[in-house]
């Protein structure tokens, strides 16, 4: 199964595996839970994160076909677009980003600190789409700049937004989840559940296809970051269907890998949507800061956190479970918080 991956150009460039680790402290902390972090917040380049992953397909395809730029969009404080910057840089292109105004009512630390001053230092192109929910508006604008840079003889290439195009992305976490399987065998892990931040949805179905794709039924919960879980399963569930039937195989040997009640979704700490945080989030960023000296971010990898902790106080799981947390990164969007705490 492993080799399943090889049709696709892939610029490796992620420092894997990256470490599986136990947290003793927060396993105390809840009573006698194994809890365990898988540190994709640790994949290297750009200060890390899940997007790393997703990135080695986009740019491998990008370098097979000669392109010299990228672009892509995303929120003002987006981790897809530092990483995207930083993969740029590596390969020796250039770069494009469209900063959404997804968040309304930021204070200026928002649009100044955090990734924007990450973007500076990449030395990207910066653009902006005055809308946050517009995936195809936001996409298509991308398209015109593109048509733009064709113009100028550049060569560039779009990472979509949109799920009407193809989800490359989430092969970077069926990758990610042929390693989380041989990490629970050499540990001898049998989770009792997988909780990952659940936003484009590549992440989060990429895990759920790879895990199955080697027979592995441990169930993944998606913590919904976006939207909410009605909405979010109906993503991942269409995602998974593209990344089966479209990409992985177009045979449909693997129509059936994936059915609705293998996508589970919780959205309890969405906040209030996308980039807003109330204590509950806060708390799980401090509560994992404090007990494991790991910083998480307010936007995606907090509210994984938060979720799982949420779960385990419902009495989702038992005692002596082991539940492992995919830490996807995303701290440098902390500095773009720092009013918060
Ligand atoms: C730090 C971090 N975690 C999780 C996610 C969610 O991943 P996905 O968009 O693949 O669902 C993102 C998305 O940008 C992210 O930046």
């Amino acid at each position: 199964m492993n080799n399943i991956l090889d049709k696709f150009p892939r610029t490796q460039i992620v420092h894997a595996p990256t470490p599986l680790e136990h947290m003793p402290n927060l396993s105390k902390h809840f009573g006698d839970y194994n809890l365990y972090v898988k540190r994709d917040d640790c994949t290297g380049l750009g200060m890390g994160g899940n997007k790393a992953r997703q990135l080695e397909f986009y740019f491998g395809e990008a370098l097979a076909q000669g392109c010299d730029t990228i672009l892509i969009t995303g929120a003002v404080q987006s981790n897809y677009m530092r990483m995207a910057a930083a993969f740029a840089r590596k390969c020796g292109m250039d770069c494009h980003l469209q900063l959404e105004d997804r968040v309304p009512d930021k204070p200026a630390e928002y649009h100044n600190s955090g990734n924007v001053t990450l973007y500076k230092v990449y030395g990207a192109t910066l653009h902006h789409y005055p809308d946050g929910e517009d995936e195809e508006g936001a996409d298509k604008q991308l398209k015109e700049i593109a048509d733009s840079l064709v113009n100028q003889g550049k060569k560039p290439y779009i990472i979509p937004l949109t799920l009407s195009e193809t989800p490359k992305g989430a092969l970077g976490y069926v990758a990610a989840a042929f390693e989380l399987d041989q990490q629970f065998k050499e540990q001898k892990l049998n989770p009792a559940a997988i909780i990952v931040a659940s936003g484009s949805s590549y992440t989060h179905t990429g895990l759920l296809t790879g895990l199955r794709l080697v027979d592995n039924q441990v169930p993944v919960i998606g913590a919904c970051v976006r939207r909410d879980a009605v909405q979010q399963k109906a993503r991942v569930h269409q995602c998974a269907q593209y990344l089966c039937n479209n990409l992985l195989d177009t045979s449909g040997d693997l129509k059936t890998l994936i059915d609705d009640a293998d996508v589970l979704v919780e959205d309890f700490c969405l906040d209030g949507g996308y980039g807003k945080i109330t204590d509950q989030t806060k708390n799980a960023i401090q509560l994992l800061a404090h007990n494991e000296g790991l910083l998480s971010d307010p936007v995606y990898s907090g509210k994984a956190f938060a979720c799982a902790f949420g779960l385990i106080e419902q009495g989702r799981f038992q005692q002596g479970d082991d539940i492992v947390i995919i830490h996807t990164g995303g701290t440098p969007a902390l500095f773009a918080y720092n009013s918060i705490f």
